[in-house]
Protein backbone atom coordinates (compact mmCIF):
# COMPACT_ATOMS: atom_id res chain seq x y z
CA UNK A 1 0.00 0.00 0.00
CA UNK A 2 1.47 3.48 -1.18
CA UNK A 3 0.01 6.24 1.01
CA UNK A 4 -0.22 10.00 -0.55
CA UNK A 5 -0.64 12.87 0.38
CA UNK A 6 -1.43 15.53 -2.09
CA UNK A 7 -0.81 19.02 -1.41
CA UNK A 8 -3.09 21.64 -2.91
CA UNK A 9 -4.21 25.78 -2.25
CA UNK A 10 -7.22 26.32 -4.48
CA UNK A 11 -9.80 24.91 -6.51
CA UNK A 12 -8.73 21.31 -6.07
CA UNK A 13 -10.20 19.69 -9.58
CA UNK A 14 -7.32 17.60 -9.67
CA UNK A 15 -7.16 16.26 -6.36
CA UNK A 16 -10.76 15.23 -6.62
CA UNK A 17 -9.80 13.42 -9.86
CA UNK A 18 -7.18 11.95 -8.31
CA UNK A 19 -9.24 10.48 -5.07
CA UNK A 20 -12.10 9.70 -7.20
CA UNK A 21 -10.23 7.66 -9.98
CA UNK A 22 -7.94 6.14 -7.67
CA UNK A 23 -10.41 5.07 -5.11
CA UNK A 24 -12.88 2.94 -6.94
CA UNK A 25 -10.08 1.24 -8.93
CA UNK A 26 -7.18 0.17 -6.76
CA UNK A 27 -6.30 -0.96 -3.49
CA UNK A 28 -2.29 -0.60 -3.83
CA UNK A 29 -2.66 3.43 -3.03
CA UNK A 30 -4.55 5.42 -0.90
CA UNK A 31 -5.06 9.10 -0.99
CA UNK A 32 -4.39 9.38 2.97
CA UNK A 33 -4.24 13.01 3.45
CA UNK A 34 -4.75 16.83 2.36
CA UNK A 35 -2.23 19.61 2.91
CA UNK A 36 -3.42 22.74 2.63
CA UNK A 37 -1.73 26.20 2.94
CA UNK A 38 -5.17 28.77 2.17
CA UNK A 39 -7.84 28.46 5.28
CA UNK A 40 -11.25 28.54 2.77
CA UNK A 41 -9.76 27.06 -0.39
CA UNK A 42 -12.53 25.19 -2.04
CA UNK A 43 -10.20 22.30 -1.95
CA UNK A 44 -10.82 21.98 1.53
CA UNK A 45 -14.53 21.55 1.27
CA UNK A 46 -14.09 18.77 -1.66
CA UNK A 47 -11.75 16.83 0.36
CA UNK A 48 -14.41 16.37 3.36
CA UNK A 49 -17.20 15.85 0.83
CA UNK A 50 -14.67 12.93 -0.90
CA UNK A 51 -14.16 11.53 3.10
CA UNK A 52 -10.48 12.84 3.16
CA UNK A 53 -8.31 14.43 6.67
CA UNK A 54 -7.09 17.66 5.55
CA UNK A 55 -4.61 19.94 7.51
CA UNK A 56 -5.01 23.68 6.88
CA UNK A 57 -0.89 25.01 7.40
CA UNK A 58 -1.21 29.32 7.04
CA UNK A 59 2.20 29.91 6.50
CA UNK A 60 1.70 33.18 8.18
CA UNK A 61 0.70 31.00 11.64
CA UNK A 62 4.26 29.88 11.66
CA UNK A 63 7.66 31.80 12.34
CA UNK A 64 9.48 30.54 9.30
CA UNK A 65 9.58 28.61 5.86
CA UNK A 66 11.50 25.81 8.04
CA UNK A 67 8.62 25.72 10.86
CA UNK A 68 6.13 26.01 8.42
CA UNK A 69 7.31 22.52 6.78
CA UNK A 70 8.55 20.74 9.64
CA UNK A 71 5.16 21.04 11.20
CA UNK A 72 3.87 19.80 7.79
CA UNK A 73 6.82 16.99 8.23
CA UNK A 74 5.56 15.73 11.58
CA UNK A 75 1.86 14.82 9.71
CA UNK A 76 3.45 13.48 7.24
CA UNK A 77 5.40 11.11 9.28
CA UNK A 78 2.18 10.23 11.58
CA UNK A 79 0.12 9.18 9.03
CA UNK A 80 2.89 7.22 7.30
CA UNK A 81 2.36 9.20 4.32
CA UNK A 82 5.12 7.52 1.13
CA UNK A 83 4.67 9.89 -1.48
CA UNK A 84 3.46 13.94 -2.19
CA UNK A 85 1.71 14.80 -4.98
CA UNK A 86 1.60 18.72 -5.85
CA UNK A 87 -1.70 19.47 -7.24
CA UNK A 88 -2.36 23.46 -7.59
CA UNK A 89 -0.29 24.08 -4.46
CA UNK A 90 1.03 27.44 -5.16
CA UNK A 91 4.14 27.65 -3.19
CA UNK A 92 8.26 26.59 -3.67
CA UNK A 93 8.95 23.33 -1.45
CA UNK A 94 11.60 24.37 0.89
CA UNK A 95 14.63 22.57 1.93
CA UNK A 96 12.80 20.26 5.34
CA UNK A 97 10.37 18.84 2.67
CA UNK A 98 12.67 18.58 -0.13
CA UNK A 99 15.51 16.68 1.96
CA UNK A 100 12.62 13.94 3.53
CA UNK A 101 10.78 13.71 -0.07
CA UNK A 102 13.21 14.44 -2.96
CA UNK A 103 12.46 11.32 -5.29
CA UNK A 104 9.25 11.14 -4.08
CA UNK A 105 7.17 14.31 -4.98
CA UNK A 106 5.61 14.83 -8.59
CA UNK A 107 3.62 18.12 -9.25
CA UNK A 108 1.52 19.03 -12.25
CA UNK A 109 2.06 21.85 -14.24
CA UNK A 110 -0.06 23.52 -17.55
CA UNK A 111 1.90 24.01 -20.37
CA UNK A 112 5.19 22.22 -22.09
CA UNK A 113 7.51 22.80 -19.67
CA UNK A 114 10.75 24.58 -19.56
CA UNK A 115 7.58 27.22 -21.73
CA UNK A 116 5.95 29.32 -19.26
CA UNK A 117 6.94 28.14 -15.68
CA UNK A 118 5.37 30.20 -12.52
CA UNK A 119 2.19 31.48 -11.99
CA UNK A 120 -0.54 31.38 -15.19
CA UNK A 121 0.63 29.56 -17.52
CA UNK A 122 -2.37 28.89 -19.34
CA UNK A 123 -2.56 32.56 -19.75
CA UNK A 124 0.74 33.46 -20.46
CA UNK A 125 0.91 30.51 -23.17
CA UNK A 126 -2.55 32.01 -24.77
CA UNK A 127 -0.64 35.76 -24.62
CA UNK A 128 2.13 34.50 -26.46
CA UNK A 129 0.01 33.47 -29.28
CA UNK A 130 1.41 30.06 -29.24
CA UNK A 131 -0.73 27.23 -31.53
CA UNK A 132 0.73 24.63 -29.00
CA UNK A 133 0.81 24.31 -25.24
CA UNK A 134 0.02 21.34 -22.54
CA UNK A 135 0.58 19.80 -19.05
CA UNK A 136 3.85 18.23 -17.89
CA UNK A 137 4.64 16.48 -15.08
CA UNK A 138 7.47 16.23 -13.24
CA UNK A 139 9.52 15.73 -9.92
CA UNK A 140 9.83 18.72 -7.64
CA UNK A 141 13.30 20.15 -6.95
CA UNK A 142 14.04 23.51 -5.15
CA UNK A 143 13.74 25.39 -8.29
CA UNK A 144 10.53 26.92 -10.18
CA UNK A 145 8.89 24.21 -11.89
CA UNK A 146 11.98 22.67 -12.78
CA UNK A 147 12.78 19.13 -11.84
CA UNK A 148 12.97 16.18 -13.93
CA UNK A 149 10.14 15.69 -16.62
CA UNK A 150 8.12 12.98 -16.31
CA UNK A 151 5.61 13.36 -18.94
CA UNK A 152 3.81 16.01 -21.20
CA UNK A 153 1.14 16.22 -23.12
CA UNK A 154 0.15 18.73 -26.00
CA UNK A 155 -2.48 20.89 -26.22
CA UNK A 156 -3.82 22.65 -29.63
CA UNK A 157 -4.54 26.18 -29.51
CA UNK A 158 -7.20 26.42 -32.40
CA UNK A 159 -8.88 29.27 -34.22
CA UNK A 160 -12.01 29.09 -32.45
CA UNK A 161 -10.60 28.47 -28.72
CA UNK A 162 -11.09 31.21 -26.13
CA UNK A 163 -8.44 31.59 -22.87
CA UNK A 164 -11.78 29.59 -21.45
CA UNK A 165 -12.05 27.13 -23.61
CA UNK A 166 -8.47 26.71 -23.63
CA UNK A 167 -8.49 26.10 -19.83
CA UNK A 168 -11.01 23.90 -20.24
CA UNK A 169 -9.28 21.62 -22.54
CA UNK A 170 -5.99 21.51 -20.23
CA UNK A 171 -7.63 21.04 -17.20
CA UNK A 172 -9.38 17.61 -19.09
CA UNK A 173 -6.05 16.67 -19.92
CA UNK A 174 -4.85 17.11 -16.31
CA UNK A 175 -7.67 14.93 -14.92
CA UNK A 176 -6.82 12.16 -16.90
CA UNK A 177 -2.68 12.31 -17.26
CA UNK A 178 -2.88 12.97 -13.05
CA UNK A 179 -4.48 10.22 -12.05
CA UNK A 180 -2.85 7.68 -14.26
CA UNK A 181 1.03 8.91 -14.10
CA UNK A 182 0.29 8.41 -9.87
CA UNK A 183 -0.54 4.92 -10.21
CA UNK A 184 2.34 4.30 -12.52
CA UNK A 185 4.77 5.90 -9.71
CA UNK A 186 2.55 3.53 -7.28
CA UNK A 187 2.76 0.33 -9.63
CA UNK A 188 6.97 0.98 -10.26
CA UNK A 189 8.15 1.82 -6.38
CA UNK A 190 11.57 0.94 -7.55
CA UNK A 191 11.94 3.36 -10.16
CA UNK A 192 11.00 6.37 -7.81
CA UNK A 193 13.32 9.64 -8.74
CA UNK A 194 13.94 8.23 -12.34
CA UNK A 195 13.02 9.41 -15.68
CA UNK A 196 11.47 7.98 -17.98
CA UNK A 197 9.12 5.92 -15.57
C1 LIG B 1 -3.71 23.16 -12.44
O1 LIG B 1 -3.82 23.76 -13.69
C2 LIG B 1 -2.29 22.67 -12.20
O2 LIG B 1 -1.66 22.30 -13.38
C3 LIG B 1 -1.62 23.90 -11.61
O3 LIG B 1 -2.60 24.47 -10.79
C4 LIG B 1 -3.89 24.17 -11.30
C5 LIG B 1 -4.69 23.60 -10.16
O4 LIG B 1 -6.05 23.46 -10.50
N1 LIG B 1 -0.42 23.53 -10.91
P1 LIG B 1 -7.03 22.70 -9.48
O5 LIG B 1 -6.91 23.43 -8.13
O6 LIG B 1 -6.57 21.28 -9.39
O7 LIG B 1 -8.40 22.84 -10.07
Amino acid sequence: MTRIAVFASGSGSNFQAIVEQLRTKHQSVEISLLICDKPGAYVVERAKNLGVSSFVFPLKDFGSKEAYETAILEVLKEHEIDFIVLAGYMRLVGQTLLEAYEGKMVNIHPSLLPAFPGLHAIEQAWEAGVTETGVTVHYVDSGLDSGPIIEQQKVMVTEEDTLDTLEAKIHAVEHEMYPRIILELVNNRQKWGTVPL
